[in-house]
């Protein structure tokens, strides 16, 4: 494998941020993957694996081996009356599959059109959108132990996932390469529309009869005119998590304040907007030289050019303390920091 020295990051990042690897290779295939790991040469060099680079903030140089996922493929593996069973490389763009998916009929990701990033990093954090997220279409996800290049395959049940949460975030952080994904597809759609910009977006268009496409069209426009495109402005979606409080807790805030958004997510626990957390505690399109918060979706912090992630890290916990201090609610941040 190809190995390049201080190689610049910037384009590899979706934020824009400055940054570059001691060492970098870039990955077409699981043996070429294996093949690096193992290598007596890299074998006890720290690696950091990169995907589409659209939940990273680069806060200095990364001093060890990064190696760029590119492992491409969309397949199909089986099917019966009801469903289909698609197999995908890690390296795949994730809109690409979900574009796949809407050209052939296959039902279950068209919410989560457009959303940056491969399909690889994508059971990383559960990727969700609109009221669907990535487990409830996940059959299995292959992944590679970095310690001895060993492929293992997780079930849906192992990969233990929660909101913007999985096992790889947590006891299996940085020991694991995911270097494909099995998706179960349905052949006979069910549509989510409940999420209430979708109707209204749907409305909008006149499209009374919904198809995956019209689904995914409606998606597509509502992140269009909310999300800032990381080709004109570095960003990497929600910084934050939505907070999950204490069903007591809202009850008591939404006595202050009235018009406080929160959806029940179980037994006692209640989810609130940080987009609105954030908005209030006035934020919203702030600008700070080289970075911000965006004017448009208060969750998403922006770098408009020539700034570091030590800025954009510095602006996220004065928010976080100003949100903290306003409602005694803790935002912890969704991007992880690198
Ligand atoms: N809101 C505001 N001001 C803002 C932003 C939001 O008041 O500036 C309030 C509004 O009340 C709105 C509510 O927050 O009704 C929810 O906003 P939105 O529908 O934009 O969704 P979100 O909760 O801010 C989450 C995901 C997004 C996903 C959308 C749509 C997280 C951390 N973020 O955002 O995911 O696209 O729902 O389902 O859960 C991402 O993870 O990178 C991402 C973009």
């Amino acid at each position: 494998m190809h190995i390049q020295y201080n190689k610049d990051l910037t384009k590899l990042n979706t934020f824009g941020l400055a940054a570059s690897a001691a060492f970098f290779a870039e990955a077409r295939s699981v043996r070429a993957l294996s093949e690096i790991i193992t290598s007596i040469e890299w074998n006890n060099i720290p690696k950091f694996i990169l995907g589409g680079g659209s939940n990273v903030l680069l806060l200095n140089n990364i001093d060890q081996l990064v190696i760029h996922l590119l492992i491409k493929g969309i397949e199909k593996i089986r099917e019966d009356d009801d469903y289909v069973w698609l197999h995908a490389g890690g390296g795949e763009v994730w809109h690409d599959l979900v574009m796949y998916c809407v050209a052939h009929g296959y039902a279950g990701i068209e919410n989560l059109s457009l959303i940056p990033g491969t399909v690889g990093a994508a059971p990383m954090q559960n990727i969700g959108a609109y009221g669907v997220e990535i487990k409830e279409v996940v059959e299995t996800v292959e992944a590679l132990f970095l310690a001895t290049g060993e492929l293992k395959v997780f079930t849906n049940k192992e990969c233990n996932f929660g909101y913007r949460e999985s096992v790889f975030k947590h006891s299996l952080k940085g020991k694991y390469v995911i270097t494909g994904v099995t998706f179960r597809l349905n052949k006979v759609p069910q549509f989510k529309v409940s999420y209430g910009d979708i109707k209204s977006t749907l409305n909008e268009m006149g499209i009374t009869s919904y198809s995956i496409k019209s689904i995914s069209d409606a998606v597509i426009r509502i992140r269009q005119s909310k999300l800032p495109d990381p080709a004109e402005i570095g960003n990497a979606g929600s910084f934050f998590k939505n907070p999950e409080i204490p069903a007591d807790q809202y009850e008591k805030l939404k006595t202050y304040f009235p018009d406080m958004p929160g959806y029940h997510t179980g037994p006692g626990l209640v989810k609130v907007p940080a987009g609105w957390l954030i908005e209030q505690a006035n934020w919203k399109g702030y600008r700070e030289g080289a970075v911000g918060v965006h004017d448009r979706q208060a969750l998403v912090l922006v770098h408009y050019g020539g700034g570091t992630g030590a800025q954009i890290k510095l602006l996220s916990e004065k928010i976080q303390a100003s949100v903290e201090a306003k409602f005694g609610i803790k935002l912890m941040a969704e991007v992880n920091f690198v």
